[in-house]
């Protein structure tokens, strides 16, 4: 099967690097928003970035001009009909994630490949809610999408194995590295990182070091490119404590459990870098 044309459901932090990779890639890809507003909203920000790249440098003008002219954004839903290919990128909400996979379902073309971003929730129960169940798997990418090099293809007990193959050679005309995983809360990354970034709020809460020395002590003692609590802001501290709850909830281990801190912090929407404060603060 030939992608073409791809959908993306959100352009949010995530939609939008979708958007903008597979736009860059040479796929002719259409994105649903809510409404017209956010509509207008993520067409300027995927500008803005093509730009500013431009701008640096780091792309052609006519390059930027070919990316841009292969996106479209609409509010309706309806306007995937003619997608090979839709990556649904919505927040993490599981009953919503089902309602509109059924909804997609009766809108994609029989052959299309109905993939969903999501780090937390169970792909196998967005697949049921379809009638074609082995056309459905997980794509999951990573934070900043146009950034990070990997994408975990999730496969459910349902999903035939051509369309495993067909998401991973996508996968790879995106210029990312694919890697093989089941359906299981979480997947490969989030399983290991989550008890990690939770490990270090319980560090800070006990108040054995500071932020930025916990920050400073993982980057310079491990090499990692972020500190944890500069990543957590990256990430955003709602969608962690969401992935946390929904693994808690799943493997009910105690490292899985949302420190007090952490959920203090999201009710008080201090949600990381995305609010301007976080564990840090931010101006534009
Ligand atoms: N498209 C293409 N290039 C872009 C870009 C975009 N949208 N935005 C920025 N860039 C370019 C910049 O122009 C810059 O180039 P330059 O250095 O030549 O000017 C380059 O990318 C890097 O920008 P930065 O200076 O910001 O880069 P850093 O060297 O500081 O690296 C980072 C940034 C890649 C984010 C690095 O810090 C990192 O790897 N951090 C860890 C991120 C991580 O772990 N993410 C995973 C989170 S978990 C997740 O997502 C799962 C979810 O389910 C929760």
């Amino acid at each position: 099967m030939i992608i073409k044309n791809v959908g993306v459901i959100g352009c949010g932090l995530m939609g939008s690097g979708i958007v903008q990779v597979a736009a860059q890639a040479g796929f002719s890809v259409l994105f649903v928003e809510a409404n017209d507003e956010l509509v207008r909203r993520g067409l300027g920000r995927l500008r803005e970035t093509l730009e500013g790249l431009v701008a640096k440098g780091k792309l052609d003008a006519t390059a930027k001009d070919a990316a841009l002219a292969r996106i479209a954004g609409t509010p309706r839903l309806e306007d995937l009909k003619a997608c090979d290919l839709v990556v649904e990128a919505m927040t993490e909400n599981q009953p919503l994630k089902n309602e509109t996979f059924a909804k997609l379902d009766r809108i994609a073309p029989p052959h299309a490949i109905l993939a969903t971003n999501t780090s937390s929730c169970n792909v196998t129960a967005m697949a049921a809610a379809t009638r074609r169940p082995g056309q459905v798997l997980g794509l999951h990418f990573f934070n900043p999408v146009p950034l990070m090099k990997l994408v975990e293809v999730a496969r459910t007990i349902l999903t035939d194995e051509g369309v495993v193959t067909t998401a991973t050679e996508w996968v790879r005309a995106l210029g990312k590295t694919p890697i093989q995983t089941k359906d299981s809360t979480a997947f490969v990354v989030n399983r290991l990182l989550v008890p990690y970034l939770l490990d270090a709020v319980r560090l800070y809460e006990s108040g054995l070091a500071s932020l930025e020395d916990i920050d400073t002590a993982m980057k310079l003692g491990c090499g990692y490119p972020m500190g944890p609590f500069t990543l957590l802001d990256l990430v955003g501290l709602d969608t962690t404590t969401y992935v946390a709850e929904v693994m808690f909830e799943e493997f009910r281990e105690p490292r899985y459990a949302p420190p007090p801190l952490l959920k203090r912090m999201v009710m008080a929407g201090h949600l990381g870098r995305k609010a301007g404060r976080g564990f840090y603060t931010y101006t534009k």
